[in-house]
């Protein structure tokens, strides 16, 4: 693998493309078993290769933005298997994805609602709508990524749902299509899906009284990875995640289930590949400065976010000291740090850190503060391909 590297300029990332292939199967797979559709969230990563590579898995798509809905439809998803998310879709959004007839819009509000239904009737086209509910759960994950407890701004509120439905009713430009939930991410527990499970048996129930039957619940994403270990669970536990789906949710008749997973999907085949540009001796503490940043690399600054982070070319010295260092990026800001006071192997100008479980969430958020370019991406089958090519 080192010679694979050695050559290609840093930072950049490093998709291992047969993990993701891996990873793609063993989630639809699972999946498959209940009938259950998963639609790929693109917020988590869009290069065109994730992107073509979830359509040869049949992923439908999850998009949270105009943006990403013509993304989806431009790279060849069927817009009957794209969903769309958002609290904040503007009138153009809405009406392009309302001319490439997508599966549903996850409708965020009452006034949503009816800006959609106005928006339809005006192009004389039905808008199929998922009303996404706020269920009041708590995700127990870090406070930025939970978005299904009342105080945050997703979602319609539970006591609103049947005033959204009458809405829809009454607009013969809206289809009802279902429900639609989506508690927050990188959740580690089960235990938040099966209270949601509870929660949407619970709405269902009380719908079911009134006659009404939605056809699609839509559960949303937010299964969460190992980052501490990656290696240890490369693939995340798909087949527990969907079988205690099946156990704890009550499906009605003809009823369609769908997921919205990201993260679990693209994280652990991501690797943030980056150089130390010098090691300085600090009074208190010793830092490890690379060439990637915040600006390739949020996550960190924003959420305090831990992930491995390997000495690449440690692993080739017959030394196996161990030294505890800062790790931060050029960038100007403190913030600007992957590890406090982490112990790696004795770390050297040139040598190669891998930042590990980027995949998801990593080079999507890329910015270019400071006027920096972005870590382009490096795919391990071009990358074995071309070093072939070489020899
Ligand atoms: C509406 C919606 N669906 C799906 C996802 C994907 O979540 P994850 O990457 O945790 O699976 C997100 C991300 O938070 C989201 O906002």
């Amino acid at each position: 693998m080192k010679n694979l590297f050695q050559n290609i300029a840093t930072p950049f990332y490093y998709y291992d493309m047969d993990l993701m292939q891996r990873t793609f199967y063993n989630a639809i797979s699972e999946a498959e078993k209940y009938n259950y559709q998963i639609h790929y969230a693109l917020k988590a990563n869009t290069n065109e290769r994730v992107l073509q590579t979830a359509l040869e898995y049949g992923f439908g798509a999850d998009c949270v933005s105009g943006n990403e809905v013509i993304k989806a439809v431009e790279s060849g998803f069927n817009p009957k298997k794209i969903v769309f998310a958002g609290v904040g879709k503007t009138d153009e959004e809405i009406e392009y994805a309302l001319q490439k007839n997508i599966f549903s819009f996850n409708v965020e509000s009452l006034e949503e609602l009816e800006v959609i239904g106005e928006i339809a009737k005006k192009n004389q086209i039905i808008a199929n709508i998922a009303l996404r509910i706020n269920p009041g759960v708590d995700a127990h994950t870090h406070k930025y990524l939970t978005t299904g407890i009342v105080e945050n701004k997703f979602g319609i509120d539970r006591s609103d749902i049947l005033k959204s439905i009458k809405i829809i009713f009454n607009n013969k430009f809206l289809n009802f299509n279902g429900l639609h939930f989506h508690i927050g991410s990188q959740i580690t527990s089960l235990e938040p899906f099966i209270e949601l499970c509870k929660i949407v048996n619970e709405i269902q129930d009380e719908l079911n009284l009134k006659n009404i039957f939605p056809e699609n619940i839509n559960l949303g994403g937010g299964f969460g990875i190992n980052y501490e270990n990656p290696d240890k669970e490369l693939i995340p536990d798909f087949k527990t995640f969907f079988s205690t789906i099946n156990k704890f949710l009550k499906i009605r008749n003809n009823q369609k289930i769908h997921f919205e997973l990201g993260r679990s999907l693209v994280a652990q085949s991501g690797t943030l590949v980056s150089k130390v540009l010098y090691v300085k001796k600090g009074q208190q503490k010793d830092f490890v400065i690379l060439d990637a940043g915040m600006t390739d690399l949020i996550r960190p600054a924003l959420y305090g976010s831990v992930h491995k982070i390997e000495n690449y070319s440690s692993q080739s010295r017959n030394t196996f000291a161990l030294a505890k260092y800062d790790v931060v990026g050029p960038v100007c800001e403190s913030s600007d740090r992957f590890a406090e006071q982490l112990r790696l192997p004795e770390t050297h100008r040139g040598d190669l850190i891998f930042i590990r479980s980027t995949g998801a969430y990593g080079q999507i958020m890329s910015s270019n503060y400071n006027l920096r370019k972005n870590a382009p991406a490096v795919y391990s089958d071009e990358l074995i391909q071309k070093s072939r090519l070489a020899v």
